[in-house]
């Protein structure tokens, strides 16, 4: 495991917790081997009935550790724990409740789209610049974005690599609520309490209800994963990873 990522129960609350400040909270291998399994434990466990994600402030997460698109690309497919993340959010079976803080870039983005609400302060900007590192929509995106937020939005937003305000996300249905920084962390559990305390059944067949068909979302996380690693592998991608490993040094 990793201390990156804290887990905690608060009653019938789980909270996962992304906790690597010094890089952002760039998500590595064990980071998200250690969300799946978060994920698959509460939903197995009948006193969890909600998850929550939180970053820590200022940063949510600045995406995946770019070291490790390094090491994907040499060893030709993505991580098998980054799949296991996206899929066992994409299948979750309770309501996921996200606080987001300042820097939301590419996973730290997407994630969003699987949660059932998500608050972000003011400050907080959504950003997925996928094409940007020579690389493709993840996690479902390329499905739930233009769904979410409607396919012109998702092609600025996914394609160009606009950033999103908080205000803005809000305003174009990504996300539920905008707060303070002061707030978030209230807010969010304030929403968590509300629905540990709804009947659970009724919650879930309406949660699944809304959510359409989990394996069309799983089927589109492995068909872009497929691509992801073949852009990988791309000049156009490790020239991108490389300019950003490398501009300490530079500047
Ligand atoms: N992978 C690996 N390391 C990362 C990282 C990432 N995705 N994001 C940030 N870091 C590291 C930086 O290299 C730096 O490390 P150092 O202190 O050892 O030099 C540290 O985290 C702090 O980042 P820094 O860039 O100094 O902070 P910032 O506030 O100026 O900028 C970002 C934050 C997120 C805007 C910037 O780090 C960034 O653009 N990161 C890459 C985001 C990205 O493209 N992610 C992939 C999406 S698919």
């Amino acid at each position: 495991m990793t201390e990156h990522v804290i887990v905690e129960r608060r009653g019938t609350i789980q909270v996962i917790r992304m906790n690597r400040p010094d890089k952002k909270n760039a998500l590595t291998r064990a980071m998200y081997a250690a969300m799946a399994e978060a994920l698959a434990a509460g939903d197995g466990d009948e006193d969890v009935r909600v998850h929550v994600f939180l970053g820590v402030p200022g940063a949510f997460s600045s995406g995946n550790d770019i070291n490790d698109f390094m090491a994907f690309a040499e060893g030709g497919a993505l991580g098998e724990e980054v799949i296991d993340l996206l899929v066992a959010l994409a299948r979750s079976q309770k309501p996921i409740v996200s606080g987001v803080d300042g820097i939301a870039v590419g996973i730290g983005t997407t994630i969003n789209l699987h949660c059932d609400l998500t608050f972000a302060t003011r400050r907080t900007v959504f950003r997925t610049p996928f094409v940007d590192l020579g690389l493709v929509p993840e996690a479902g995106s390329s499905l739930l974005a233009p769904a979410m937020i409607g396919r012109q939005q998702a092609f600025a937003t996914l394609g160009l690599g606009r950033g999103l305000p908080a205000e803005r996300a809000k305003a174009v249905g990504l996300i539920y609520e905008v707060v303070d920084e002061d707030d978030l962390e209230r807010e969010v559990f304030a929403a968590a309490e509300e629905i540990a305390a709804k009947p659970p059944e009724a919650l879930k067949i309406a949660r699944d209800l809304m959510r359409g068909s989990r394996e069309e979302v799983v089927a589109r996380i492995k068909q872009e994963a497929e691509l992801f690693a073949g852009r990988l592998r791309s000049a156009e991608a490790l020239e991108a990873f490389s300019a950003f490993l490398n501009r300490k040094k530079a500047g």
